[in-house]
């Protein structure tokens, strides 16, 4: 195919006659118009040359001994297909010449023929060979095109996905900013408001206390002070989400922590028959962190995992880090977070229980976002949740 076509030159056609006078003269006529002429006196050379030489055309005697020309037209239009044969025969009947066509001959020549009508014929054969062997050309090139473009299609919509993904994340990421930034303001003020004449009350009360002597109304100042610690605690926490109370940094092994707080809970554990499996791919270096933070980030969750797997379970803490991060994920088997409460879980005062305060995950993506670092539900469903942390290693 890659061999240039028209005018003769340079195209190749081979003459399979078992009749030499045949040969020799249609072999005369094709050179004089330039052709490379090929011969050969029955169809099974004829096969031979045609796989050696692959000629653009072959002249093809329908009446020969041995291998008929029927069959080795068919077995060339099957092996060969670029290859095309116009028929010489001697019988004119409408029958052979379907037949022949059907079997994939491109024309067919009667004998004795002259020579102008031969040339014609081969011309005109050749030209549709060269267009339709263009065409498949064409054809082959455009289904390579669309499997192309269906490929960068789909590389594509990948890519936008992934954008797409990362957008999501970074959004939610600024949500979760404002959030805290809109907390401080207000936890600050309110606490500060709230724990003065809290302050007067607790001690109003006491006085009150003192010079009771009526043991049931003792009973109920006792009561008051008991809630009034109550109310003091969550002001306190909220204020802890709110606001960096005192930090002390020094090198902090995050492996260490994690060893320490699954060995706190290890009676908990032990108690709701929760397997503890810890998988330190790698133990990152110690980094430049408040422990006491840090221990607060796992701490928090585990309690919140514990809660989920009251009946049993596995709690899996797995660490590892790159060369820009620590990372750390809490696993447990407890029965997931709904998606609508996706959003929602690190929100202050988010709870679904019923002793709940909320402020368990705003305060660890409060100590999370002072060290730079990230904190997402990467996975939940019916099977448990995970949660995935990664600290800098540098330090915020
Ligand atoms: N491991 C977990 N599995 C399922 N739900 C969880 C998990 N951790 C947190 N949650 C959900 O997030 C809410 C908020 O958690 P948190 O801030 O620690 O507050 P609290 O524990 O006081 O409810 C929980 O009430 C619970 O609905
Ligand atoms: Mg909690």
């Amino acid at each position: 195919m890659a061999r240039p076509e028209g005018n003769g030159k340079n195209q190749t056609i081979l003459i399979v006659d078992d009749e030499e006078v045949i040969l020799d003269l249609t072999s005369i006529i094709l050179r004089s118009r330039g052709y490379q002429v090929l011969t050969a006196s029955n169809g099974i050379e004829g096969l031979k040359i045609v796989e050696a030489s692959n000629p653009e055309l072959v002249l093809l005697d329908y009446m020969m001994p041995g291998m008929d020309g029927l069959t080795a037209l068919k077995e060339i239009r099957h092996r060969f297909p670029e290859t095309y044969v116009i028929m010489f025969t001697g019988k004119g009947s409408e029958e052979i010449a379907v037949e022949l066509m059907k079997a994939g001959a491109s024309d067919y020549i009667l004998k004795p023929f002259n020579n102008q009508n031969l040339i014609e014929r081969i011309e005109s054969v050749l030209r549709v060979r060269a267009v339709e062997l263009k065409n498949k050309e064409l054809m082959l090139e455009r289904e390579r095109l669309l499997r192309e473009i269906e490929s960068w299609n789909r590389e594509l919509e990948a890519r936008v996905e992934e954008k797409t993904e990362e957008l999501r994340k970074a959004q939610a990421e600024i949500i979760q900013r404002e959030k805290l930034a809109a907390l401080g303001h207000l936890a600050a003020g309110m606490t500060h408001e709230i724990r003065n004449p809290l302050n007067s009350i607790a001690l109003f009360t006491q006085l009150l206390q003192s010079g009771l002597n009526d043991p049931e109304k003792q009973e109920y100042t006792e009561k008051i002070l008991k809630e009034i610690d109550r109310v003091d605690t969550i002001l306190r926490k909220l204020l802890d989400v709110a606001k960096r109370p005192k930090f002390e940094i020094s090198d902090v092994s995050v492996a260490a922590v994690i060893d320490g707080a699954v060995e706190f809970f290890r009676s908990q554990t032990d108690t709701h028959r929760i397997v503890v499996e810890k998988e330190f791919r790698k133990v990152p270096p110690a980094i430049p962190a408040d422990a006491n933070e840090i221990e607060q980030i796992f701490t928090n969750l585990i309690v919140n995992s514990i809660h989920e797997m009251k009946g049993g379970g596995t709690l899996r803490i797995e660490l590892d880090h790159d060369d820009r991060d620590v990372i750390a994920r809490v696993t447990d088997t407890g029965k997931g977070i709904p998606k609508e409460n996706l959003a929602k879980v690190f929100d202050p005062f988010f709870t679904t229980k019923a002793s709940g305060t909320g402020l368990g995950l705003a305060l660890v993506l409060r100590i999370v976002k002072s060290y730079n670092g990230r904190i997402e539900v990467e996975k939940s469903d019916a099977t448990g949740t995970t949660f995935c942390i990664r600290l800098p290693l540098a330090g915020r």
